[in-house]
């Protein structure tokens, strides 16, 4: 595996592999009474988030954690960011403080390529932009995995704002690498320029393309990142690209239901099918804490240096 985690891309098939079969291993920590192993002890793990997020934030500080690796949490929000310090700046001053692994959200694409070049320990991106969110995809292919077995020829249909969203395109690359079809879906102007060259078919029926879907992913409609009418109105949007309880029965009696969260409820996803019994928006949370556990494993080595 390289030393940073920036993209599903950068991953082959083994290394994948070995991440979720490590995340298999790990799962058994979470599930004990004392979650802790002593692996990274004396390392430091620095979570630089400059977005919001509830799930990757917490889900990488237990990760961490769990490992017994010592955790420094920084918020843009109340930080010196607010007086003008650079991105450079201030991963050089948390470098200053020994940090080992740097966790990194921003809202621009491409900003944890940058802290790569400038940092001395692992980068892992926790979501840049609407470019990638690695670790996302990771959860999702654990989460599938566990519920379905091998990935390998399985359909897998993402449905939804696909422009904005990074958790599409990382989930298209690793799926792909694991060997499952992926069908994207979504309204026309809801989906990137490039859309044509990424390893996936692509549909705006979704009536058609549910009977056909081991696992149906909602993604969140990004209002705030719209600056523009994507959709006539958030009822039509509903209307023809929300899973509702007619479109759940739709789908064979196996397949299940993700969404990455925060969910619109009652616009991508009803309440009723985001609580079924096969949904799996709580253990996707839950498999986060595993695989970032997984990941920081790896990249970290659990060797003292
Ligand atoms: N899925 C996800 O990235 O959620 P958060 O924004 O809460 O981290």
């Amino acid at each position: 595996m390289k030393r940073h985690l920036i993209s599903a891309g950068d991953l082959t098939k083994d290394d994948a592999l070995l991440i979720l079969d490590t995340a298999e291993e790990l799962a058994s920590v979470s599930e004990r009474s004392i979650k802790k192993l002593p692996t990274l002890r004396g390392r430091t793990v620095v979570n630089l988030f400059f977005e919001d997020s509830t799930r990757t934030r917490i889900s990488f500080e237990a990760a961490a954690k769990r490992l017994s690796a010592d955790v420094i949490n920084f918020s843009a929000k109340g930080s010196s960011v607010s007086k003008g310090e650079s991105l450079k700046d201030t991963a050089l001053t948390l470098e200053a403080m020994g940090a080992d692994a740097v966790v990194i959200r921003h809202g621009s694409s491409g900003a944890p390529h940058r802290l790569a070049n400038w940092v001395h320990g692992s980068v892992v991106n926790a979501g840049d932009g609407t470019h990638e969110h690695p670790t996302q995809a990771l959860l999702d292919a654990f989460s599938m995995r566990r519920r379905l077995g091998a990935l390998e020829g399985r359909r897998i249909t993402i449905v939804g704002d696909v422009l904005h969203s990074r958790v599409a395109r990382s989930n298209v690359l690793l799926l792909g690498t694991l060997g499952a079809e992926v069908t994207l879906v979504a309204p026309p102007t809801l989906l990137p320029v490039s859309v044509g060259t990424w390893p996936c078919e692509v549909s705006y029926d979704l009536d058609a393309v549910l009977p056909k879907s081991d696992v149906v992913m909602m993604l969140r409609v990004q209002k705030e990142r719209m600056n523009a009418a994507y959709f006539p109105s958030e009822r039509e949007y509903s209307r023809r690209y929300g899973l509702d309880r007619d479109r759940f029965a739709k789908m064979p009696d196996d397949a299940i239901v993700m969404h990455p969260g925060p969910m619109n409820r009652g616009m991508e996803i009803a309440a009723e099918v985001a609580d079924s019994a096969r949904s799996t928006i709580v253990e996707q949370v839950a498999n986060g804490v595993t695989i970032r556990m997984a990941v920081l494993y790896l990249l970290l080595g659990g060797e003292t240096a």
